[in-house]
């Protein structure tokens, strides 16, 4: 092989260059893609010269192949590092390009928001905590024994009829009230001792503005020596006081239960208008709120308590009712409807 440069050296050379130019010179993404054409498209002048090695003399193929396949792989990589080096300037350009104006508004994010029946849980749940009562969580699906039974109301008891209940076809129920947990807190707790607890409880009832089949009660449970209905009173001024966050007149009237004796609907003075009356209260100044008593000597024996040592009272607050009231919702049905734009309105601090 000669030492002398060869003839086609100048060729390549000259290629190399010129292409090298124009790659260095293409300022944007579209006029670097027609260099690219132009030098190694099919018809490009790299490409005119790799096929000319045919043309060569066979001692002297090897070295021009090895020369034109280099300057191909040269301009490659030219173009390749073009290519890169056009898109970072144009993000370079933007981003100095771009005004922020950190103190405008910003956008604000579609947030969720916590249903009211969640918030009000809540919000009771706090208070009771406060006041040292335990918080429990019981099944839905409930045996009749702790449902029914238990609460003295055996399966001839005419009470059955007041709660419709969907039985499943293992002869298990819906919990047709929180009362359905009295039973269990009694045997899972020690005495003496209060809890509370919160939960869904289902009817087999039609529905309209004021019934729902499925619906939300809170039961109250305390479980002491010597309870009277003088306590029974009296917590129940307390409780309902640190509930509405202001002094709330109570008031009993005889109301029927099995599970409890004697049986109360408390009635609490009207929140709206406080007592001279008004629509929300039918002019009366009082509104029924709920249901309680001294626990059944029956239902503490079905608990394993002794009702000459161990006494007790019991609520069932309706929650539902207590958040319709609060918010001024009309129809119970809105509360487990589904529609997004009900707890919409429940924005913050609603
Ligand atoms: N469980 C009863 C109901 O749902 C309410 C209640 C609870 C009554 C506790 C008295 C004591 O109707």
């Amino acid at each position: 092989m000669s030492t002398e440069t060869p003839a086609w050296q100048a060729d390549i050379d000259a290629t190399a260059a010129a292409s090298l130019a124009a790659i260095a010179a293409a300022q944007d993404l579209a006029t670097l893609r027609e260099v690219e054409v132009a030098a190694l498209g099919r018809k490009g002048s790299v490409t005119a010269l790799t096929k000319r090695t045919g043309q060569l003399d066979k001692s002297e193929r090897r070295a021009y192949g090895a020369a034109s396949g280099g300057l191909r792989k040269q301009v490659q990589q030219a173009i390749a590092a073009r290519r890169d080096a056009i898109r970072q300037a144009t993000v370079d350009a933007e981003l100095a390009d771009l005004s922020f104006d950190e103190t405008l508004p910003g956008t604000e994010p579609a947030g969720g928001h916590v249903h009211p029946l969640s918030r009000v849980q809540l919000e009771l749940e706090e208070v009771f905590t406060s006041m040292g009562f335990a918080v429990l969580d019981y099944p839905e699906i409930e045996s009749e024994f702790d449902n029914f039974e238990a609460l003295n109301i055996p399966g001839w008891h005419p009470a059955r009829d007041m709660q419709d209940t969907f039985w499943l076809e293992s002869g298990h129920l819906l919990r047709t009230h929180t009362s359905a947990g009295q039973v269990r807190a009694m045997h899972q707790l020690e005495p003496p001792f209060r809890a509370i607890f919160p939960g869904k409880v289902y009817r087999y009832e039609s529905t309209d503005a004021s019934h729902e089949h499925t619906f939300h009660q809170l039961e109250g449970l305390m479980i002491d020596r010597h309870v009277s209905v003088g306590h029974l009173l009296d917590s129940m001024r307390t409780l309902l006081s640190a509930i509405f966050r202001r002094d709330v007149q109570v008031r009993l009237r005889p109301g029927y239960f099995p599970f409890v004796e004697p049986g109360f609907e408390l009635d609490i003075s009207c929140q709206v208008c406080g007592g001279p009356g008004c629509s929300v209260c039918k002019h009366t100044g009082w509104v029924e709120l709920l249901p309680c008593g001294l626990v059944h000597p029956n239902v503490l024996r079905a608990g394993g308590l002794d009702p000459d040592e161990w006494q007790g009272w019991a609520f069932g607050l309706g929650l539902s009712r207590l958040v319709m009231m609060r918010y001024g919702v009309s129809d119970i049905r809105l509360l487990l409807g589904g529609d997004a734009r009900f707890v919409e309105g429940f924005h913050a601090g609603a």
